[in-house]
């Protein structure tokens, strides 16, 4: 999600700058931003001159130390705990101490990235949603020691960006997650019991609730291993049985079915992303 938040901010009047693990990593990440771009001058919801200027507001670097003297971070690496917090403790060495940091983590604790660091007052969650440049939506995860201030800063980011803020306790899966990956789940358990097919599930949620996409739909669209990788840690904080994954979701993530990025969730995609149809 990194090059869609790198491209928020920058439509936003930010100065951008991206880090990425290498220069492959941050061809891909401009690909995206190209894309995103192009999609909204053609819907007339963007000017060109504005997507231009916002393009070049964008810094792409592979090396941590260049994000010393930003004013916020957004954290979007791997969901793992692990790793987040190697990249926090190297981020409060070099980053001036004014610095804010923040994780788009769709599920993990916010105040145990915190621990990490000597700022956890200045550290919070910043959750976007996908695809970003349309989604309206941004959770703040306020942590156990986030201050007023931090709090206000990021109220007034998000703001800024032209999005919709939501405060939510540190607490798995935030608000969204916390309700969607039980009705995935619900989605899945129903094709698991034959209820009805997916084509079937989406059309009933699309014309019966007026969803922009039905749950198959959207589990592709995020990714299977997402969705899982959430439910997992939902199912080990709350030992909620409507949270854990189905045997389904596990064997359709280890045979690497994990939807639109692969070519094959519950549905099957062409090289451009674009559903093939049946
Ligand atoms: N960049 C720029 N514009 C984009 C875009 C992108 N990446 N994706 C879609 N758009 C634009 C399209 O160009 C189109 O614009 P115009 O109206 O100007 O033509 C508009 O959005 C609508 O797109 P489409 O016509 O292609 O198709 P659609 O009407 O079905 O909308 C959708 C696509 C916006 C993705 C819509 O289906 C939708 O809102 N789906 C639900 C998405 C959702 O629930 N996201 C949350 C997932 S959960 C998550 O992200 C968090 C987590 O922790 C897992």
């Amino acid at each position: 999600m990194g090059s869609g938040i790198a491209q928020a901010c920058a439509q936003a009047g930010f100065d951008v700058t991206v880090r990425e693990v290498d220069q492959r990593a941050i061809e891909r990440g401009f690909a995206s931003v190209d894309g995103s771009l192009a999609r909204l001058v053609k819907g007339g919801r963007a000017a060109e001159a504005d997507a231009k200027a916002a393009r070049e507001r964008i810094q792409p670097t592979i090396s941590l130390e260049d994000l010393r003297d930003c004013d916020l971070v957004i954290e979007a690496v791997l969901e793992i705990m692990a790793v987040k917090r190697d990249v926090f403790a190297e981020l409060d060495r070099c980053c001036k101490p004014e610095t804010i940091f923040t994780s788009n983590t769709s599920s993990l604790p916010i105040t145990d990235m915190a621990a990490i660091t000597k700022r956890t007052d200045r550290f919070a969650g910043l959750h976007f949603f996908n695809p970003v440049a349309v989604m309206q939506l941004v959770e703040i995860v306020r942590g156990i020691s986030t201050s007023d201030e931090t709090m206000a800063t990021l109220r007034a980011f998000v703001e800024k960006l032209g999005k919709t803020p939501v405060i939510c306790k540190d607490t798995p899966g935030f608000v969204v997650n916390k309700l969607l990956v039980p009705y995935m789940i619900g989605a899945i358990r129903l094709l698991e019991q034959d209820v009805a097919s997916p084509e079937d599930i989406d059309a009933a949620v699309k014309l019966g609730l007026r969803h922009p996409m039905g749950p198959f739909e959207l589990l592709d669209y995020t990714g299977l291993d997402i969705c899982m990788h959430v439910a997992n840690v939902l199912y080990e904080e709350f030992k909620d049985p409507s949270m854990a994954p189905p045997p389904l979701l596990r064997r359709m993530v280890a045979a690497g079915h994990l939807g639109r990025k692969s070519g094959r969730g519950f549905y099957e995609y062409d090289e451009k992303g674009d559903r093939k149809k049946s």
